[in-house]
């Protein structure tokens, strides 16, 4: 694996792929890897020639400084994991490489930025849609690769590429997940061993909202029931839990509405903010 630091080198080494008609697989990530970015590593690999990924704490997506500060960085055990798999290329920039001055465009993403993480972490998805718009600017993969877990970036990030008209296709892969039923985050390394412990409510509550949709509970019932019982659990404090069209993410009013429909949580681990969503397939 080639490590870059320069977009410069990322252009050369790609053109000249491009030129022997070689297809690129791009894995965007901040970093802090495990197996959920692997999984999209070896995805990127089974259908690309080339596939590189990038590593870069992206500072405009992070509404708090706190989170900018604390958010892990561990390159050398990230190359090391990377190196393990079929991946060609590591672009790792510094800050002033991607942003040499500000960047103040302006993205309109409407209703897909107002609710859910929008509403919690305002600015986050104009910063994600800077720094993912300048890679793809960079890289121009043929495909790039995203996890559902960010369910909501994911949509964001169809929405922009198709308002700038981007040839990359945009390929969503699925959670993955601990042993216990944990998503896989980067932020997982930060709980305490008595936050742990209770992580695995998530996912456990998130699979009890689907049954209890199979058992005939309308969209509003279901959503209650999970935050009453996210509530009653001492050491998680929940920002939202909403049930959404997963393309408009309206709210569901009824599971007969046309359109997949997902569940989306957000909460606090002590210090620590996840989330995690579950499709609702009734
Ligand atoms: O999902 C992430 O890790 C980041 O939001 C991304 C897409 C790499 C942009 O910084």
């Amino acid at each position: 694996m080639e490590l870059f630091r320069t977009i410069a080198e990322v252009r050369e080494a790609l053109a000249a792929d491009r030129a022997q008609g070689l297809t690129v697989g791009f894995v965007p990530t901040m970093g802090a890897l495990h197996l959920g970015h692997l999984s999209l590593v070896e995805r990127a690999a089974a259908e690309n020639d080339r596939v590189i990924a990038s590593i870069f704490v992206n500072p405009t997506q992070f509404n708090d400084p706190n989170d900018l500060k604390n958010y892990p960085r561990t390159m050398e055990a990230d190359s090391e994991l990377l190196g393990s798999r079929t991946c060609h290329y590591l672009f790792a920039p510094e800050v002033g490489e991607i942003y040499p001055e500000k960047d103040t465009r302006q993205f309109q993403f409407g209703k897909l930025e107002s609710v859910m993480e929008g509403a919690f972490r305002p600015g986050h998805f104009q910063g994600v849609a800077q720094v993912v718009s300048k890679l793809f600017d960079i890289v121009r993969p043929d495909r790039a690769y995203f996890g559902y877990k960010d369910f909501q970036q994911y949509s964001i990030i169809c929405n922009m590429v198709d308002q700038l008209k981007l040839p990359v296709a945009i390929v969503p892969c699925p959670i993955v997940r601990e042993v216990d039923g944990l998503a896989m985050s980067s932020r997982n390394r930060l709980l305490t061993p008595e936050h742990r412990a209770v992580a695995p409510k998530i996912y456990a509550l998130l699979k009890e909202a689907v049954s209890a949709a199979r058992n005939g509970e309308d969209p509003a019932t279901v959503r209650a029931g999970l935050i009453a019982k996210m509530e009653a659990i001492p050491l998680l404090r929940l920002e939202y839990f909403d049930i959404v069209d997963e393309r408009t993410l309206e709210a569901v009013v009824s599971w007969d509405a046309p359109g997949r429909k997902v569940g989306c949580i957000a909460l606090y681990a002590g210090s620590v903010r996840l989330i995690d969503n579950i499709v609702f397939d009734l």
